[in-house]
């Protein structure tokens, strides 16, 4: 029979505070609290989040998000088997505040301290909302990360490819800037899409000539920006049309890249013969629509199940973060005070690296 474990989680590898409590004995795991301090309103006025400030905050806050997602769960340190937090990848200033809070209870309690992988986190989280068996695809899309991720075990990533620059949340979010639209950019260029002819524009799809499974987005939004600014000196300004066409040449370049890529990412995956072939998308990026029923179209013409956590659990949590260090404490992991905050941390060690690092800190 199963221990029953329970896990305390932190996470700050970017804007957003994170603490949770999840427990799991014999069945699946329950996510007994999860608090989340966003700082969207913090950076608004950048246009992306500022390092330094995101540090301040994340530093201000974790200790009493931890407090509170304890006090919520109705947990105190006795019932807790260890202390999980991200260790990195991400904005160092944030994932330093973390590590500090989360070695401190430990030094503290004498509770076992597991580093997490952010991005472990979000490819777990399957297993967390769904009990998802291994192996599957993951497919991971936000505004800082972009790989295809083959699912093996819980400390088993073998990654077939990602972006190679932007990843695709930082394309819209710097396409709303270009076109002037509300940050985030991927709610309002998706509102704005709605209205558009995709007839109308054209961009192109980067890097789908090449058989692999490797993105590019930045030259997308270079396109955009051409097209805006031959639209801009031919008539004085954009009309409300020309944004909404703007806006349905780019998402459905994403969606077009997207699809194919997966295409490719799964054909790998399908030699792997799964018992039960599924593909999850994690990341902010997995809300849009047009991109989701892209991604179950193709699922559904290679025969193969698509899932997708509810968005709360797609964006950054410490659930997440609170499940994969329970997934690590099963397996005997255990991290001691030199626990280090890394910027820069591959999943998968054995695949070449991607080059690029964007405005939401370093791809790993
Ligand atoms: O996973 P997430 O909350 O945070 C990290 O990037 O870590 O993802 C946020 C990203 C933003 O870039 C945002 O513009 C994008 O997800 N996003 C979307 C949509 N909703 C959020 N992109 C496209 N369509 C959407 N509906
Ligand atoms: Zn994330």
């Amino acid at each position: 029979m199963a221990q029953t474990i329970t896990i305390l989680g932190l996470e700050s590898s970017c804007d957003d505070t994170a603490a949770a409590v999840v427990r799991q004995g014999e069945g699946a795991a329950q996510i007994l609290s999860s608090i989340i301090y966003g700082q969207t309103e913090l950076h608004s006025a950048f246009g992306g989040v500022v390092p330094e400030l995101a540090a301040r905050a994340h530093a201000e806050k974790i200790d009493l998000c931890a407090a509170e997602a304890m006090q919520r769960a109705g947990v105190s340190f006795e019932d807790l088997d260890a202390v999980a937090v991200t260790a990195g990848p991400g904005l160092i200033g944030g994932v330093l505040s973390g590590v500090m809070c989360a070695k401190g209870i430990a030094a503290a309690t004498g509770l076992p301290l597991i580093g997490v992988n952010h991005l472990a986190g979000h490819a777990l989280t399957p297993r967390l909302t769904d009990a998802v068996a291994f192996p599957y695809l993951m497919l991971l899309v936000s505004g800082g990360h972009c790989q295809y991720l083959i699912v093996r075990g819980a400390e088993d990533f073998k990654r077939l490819g990602g972006t190679i620059d932007d990843a695709p949340g930082e394309a819209f979010d710097k396409t709303a800037r270009l076109l002037g639209l509300p940050q985030p950019g991927g709610p309002s260029v998706e509102a704005e899409a709605k209205a558009g002819d995709p007839a109308h524009i054209r961009f192109p799809r980067p890097l789908l000539d090449r058989d692999d499974c490797n993105l590019s987005f930045s030259g997308l939004k270079t396109a955009l920006m051409r097209a805006r600014d031959q639209i801009v000196a031919q008539k004085g300004g954009l009309t409300h049309a020309d944004r909404a066409n703007l806006c349905t040449g780019f998402q459905q370049a994403i969606v077009d890249v997207l699809a194919e890529k997966t295409r490719r990412a799964l054909r790998i995956y399908l030699q792997e013969t799964p018992a039960v072939p599924l593909l999850a998308v994690a990341g902010g990026v997995a809300a849009n629509t047009a991109i989701r029923a892209g991604l179950e179209t193709v699922c559904t013409e290679m025969g193969v199940t698509f899932t997708a956590p509810p968005l709360r659990l797609c964006t950054d949590n410490a659930a997440m973060i609170a499940y994969a260090g329970i997934e690590r404490f099963r397996l005997g992991a255990r991290d001691d005070l030199s626990l280090a905050a890394r910027p820069r941390w591959p999943l998968d060690r054995t695949s070449p690296s991607l080059i690029g690092g964007g405005k939401k800190g370093a791809k790993a």
